[in-house]
């Protein structure tokens, strides 16, 4: 199977999660599109999403689904989401697709997390995936001396020589070479350096449920 067909998989399996009449938290990425393509087949048993990007919220609304402020929403049974990489415990790299604060937002006010994820992003220990940091602007430098001090290498992430700015307007600093053996601990040092507005550790509050893509069929991690 190709890892495409093994997303499509976790995303199909992920509907059985979806609560009818409920709003869904939406994450963002490539698993997460396969993952809207399928809960547009079953958009009449739903009351609506939240989306935890621009590009989600253009996807989720080019289907059809009802896209919801989450000013407006107190609580949902179940977001889903991708991963870059995550432990047998639950704890996540996230962020390779910039959008870590809004997912880590719309995450908080979730029930349960369910990561969906091909096989190959589940590893022994954090950090063979640079991790993403959202910071102000403004703080790049100094966030950037704090997090080197930490043990990383980091480096701003840029495309087109061009740094790339968030959904909120801030960058991105992909911190390489961790090793991240408690990521509790990291993700609240990283939290606490000014400047920062999310690391993509999600360790604190990590997924309940994780659905793998394998060649054997979708394998269920239950945290
Ligand atoms: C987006 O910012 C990320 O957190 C994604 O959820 C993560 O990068 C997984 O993306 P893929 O599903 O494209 O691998």
């Amino acid at each position: 199977m190709t890892q495409d067909e093994l997303k499509q998989a976790v995303a199909r399996a992920a509907i059985d999660y979806v609560v009818d009449g409920a709003i869904v938290g939406v994450g963002t990425g490539s698993t997460a599109n396969f993952f809207i393509d399928e809960l547009a087949k079953i958009k009449h048993r739903i009351k609506g999403a939240v989306a935890s990007s621009e590009g989600t919220a253009v996807r989720l609304a080019a289907h059809g689904i009802a896209v919801f402020d989450l000013n407006d929403v107190d609580a949902m049974p179940v977001y889903i989401d991708g991963a870059d990489e995550i432990t047998a415990s639950g704890a996540m790299i996230k962020g390779g697709g910039a959008a870590l604060t809004r997912e880590k937002i719309v995450a908080s006010v979730a029930t349960k997390f369910i990561c969906i994820a091909d096989g190959s992003k589940l590893v022994d220990v954090l950090g063979a995936f640079a991790l993403p940091v959202e910071v102000i602007p403004m703080a790049r430098a100094v966030v950037a001396r704090k997090l080197a001090a930490l043990g990383g290498t980091p480096r701003l992430r840029v495309k087109d020589n061009q740094p790339v700015l968030t959904d909120n307007g801030n960058v991105i600093i992909d911190v390489v070479g961790l090793h991240i053996a408690d990521p509790v601990a990291l993700e609240r040092d990283i939290n606490m350096i000014a400047g920062v507005v999310t690391v993509g550790l999600f360790a604190e509050r990590g997924a309940d449920v994780a659905l793998l893509g394998t060649a054997d069929g979708v394998r269920t991690l239950t945290f």
